[in-house]
């Protein structure tokens, strides 16, 4: 499917497309926030379907095995961790954080396997900005010599605030495009405070590709907020500039910034099976009296992300009825171009290539 003017209308991406609801391997998925891994603990978290044991041991480096014993498959997240080793709860057997195994109480001294022949499976993981990320490989326990970089917040990137996060019960391209879509604002986001039906007026906003080293994706470029995004003024003290980038498989990075303050917000899906997603939203900003700030913002950013999961459910809802489906120019392009992208990164991955991100600069006009 193209994106040309004259295609003001194309059914709706879906399964016949080969991507609808398919997880995206070979990228960094958000796992979860720094500050819920203490040093020496380690959680289970379901990651593309696959159990993740995620860890920080004593010299506060955070690490991920495969949440499942090499014995008999038991969850090494129920056994012991020290800090050192965690040790499965059924037999005893023990791993370092690098997945080797180190002692099988049960072996004679003459038996196979020893310790040495035992390895847990290992994820590589990445601690960057107040959040923890887990790679997931094509192959399982197979980790890339050359991994991409991990996303990254700009400007305010070591501000980390807060964390919040919603389950959607769909799969992850329902609540990507539920998040990007720019005209849902006004309904899903009603308020008689900052966003009300008639805050609705016409928008151009300018967009790019983002550059091959940031990974497949776009960008709205740079430009002053609109004016029915007043809480940003409010918040940073003028009228900002604002852009926001999102990049597969799942991750939305907004900046905005005035002369004094910057706020940056994360956004990232990750699905924990095909069809349940984690959203992540991580809030970044320099504004001064961030404790108070943060007792505000909370429940707001909560109330939101519930709103956009009521608003998805609802469209899941529908859809579960198989009825048929339309993609409006221009805002709904953002949606056409995830799915192209997605089916970019496929086709790349299959043929054992580097992606090409076929979008090129246009200005999108909608109302919202
Ligand atoms: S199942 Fe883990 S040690 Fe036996
Ligand atoms: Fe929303």
């Amino acid at each position: 499917m193209d994106d040309t003017r004259q295609d003001h209308v194309t059914a709706a991406p879906d399964d016949r497309l080969g991507v609808g609801g398919l997880m995206l391997r070979e990228a960094w998925y958000y796992a979860l926030p720094s500050v819920a891994l203490a040093r020496g603990n380690a959680v289970h978290r379901t990651l593309l379907g696959e159990p993740v044991l995620i860890g920080r041991a004593a010299d506060s480096k955070v690490f991920a095995l495969a949440d499942t014993c090499p014995h008999r498959g038991t969850l090494l997240s129920k056994g012991r961790f020290d800090g050192h080793e965690v040790e499965c709860p059924y037999h005893g057997w023990r791993f370092a954080t690098d997945g080797q195994c180190t002692s099988i109480p049960s072996q004679t001294k003459e038996q196979r396997p020893q310790p040495c022949d035992i390895r847990a499976v290992r994820y590589a993981a990445a601690e960057h900005q107040g959040n923890v990320w887990v790679y997931i490989p094509k192959q399982r326990g197979h980790i890339p010599g050359h991994l991409p970089p991990v996303p990254e917040v700009p400007a305010v990137g070591d501000r980390f605030q807060m964390h919040v996060s919603v389950t959607f019960a769909c799969n992850i391209d329902l609540a990507v495009i539920g998040l990007m879509d720019p005209a849902h604002g006004a309904f899903v986001h009603r308020s008689s405070l900052w966003r009300k039906e008639d805050s609705i007026h016409e928008k151009h906003k300018a967009f790019s590709p983002l550059p091959e080293s940031e990974g497949l994706g776009w960008r709205m470029d740079r430009h002053t907020a609109s004016r029915n995004s007043k809480a940003y003024g409010l918040f940073l003290g003028g009228a900002p500039q604002t852009e926001i980038s999102y990049r597969l498989p799942s991750v939305r990075i907004e900046h905005a910034g005035t002369s004094k303050y910057n706020y940056c917000g994360l956004t990232a899906c990750t699905p924990i099976t095909a069809d349940t997603t984690e959203v992540h939203h991580v809030m970044y900003w320099d504004v001064p009296g961030a404790a108070a700030l943060r007792a505000v913002m909370r429940p707001i950013a909560k109330r939101f992300l519930d709103q956009d999961r009521r608003a998805v459910m609802a469209m899941v809802e529908g859809l579960g009825f198989d009825p048929p489906t339309m993609l409006v120019q221009d805002a709904d392009t953002q949606t056409r171009w995830y799915y192209r992208l997605k089916r970019e990164a496929f086709a790349a991955q299959t043929e054992g290539r580097a992606p090409r991100n076929p979008l090129t600069p246009i200005t999108l006009s909608w109302r919202s």
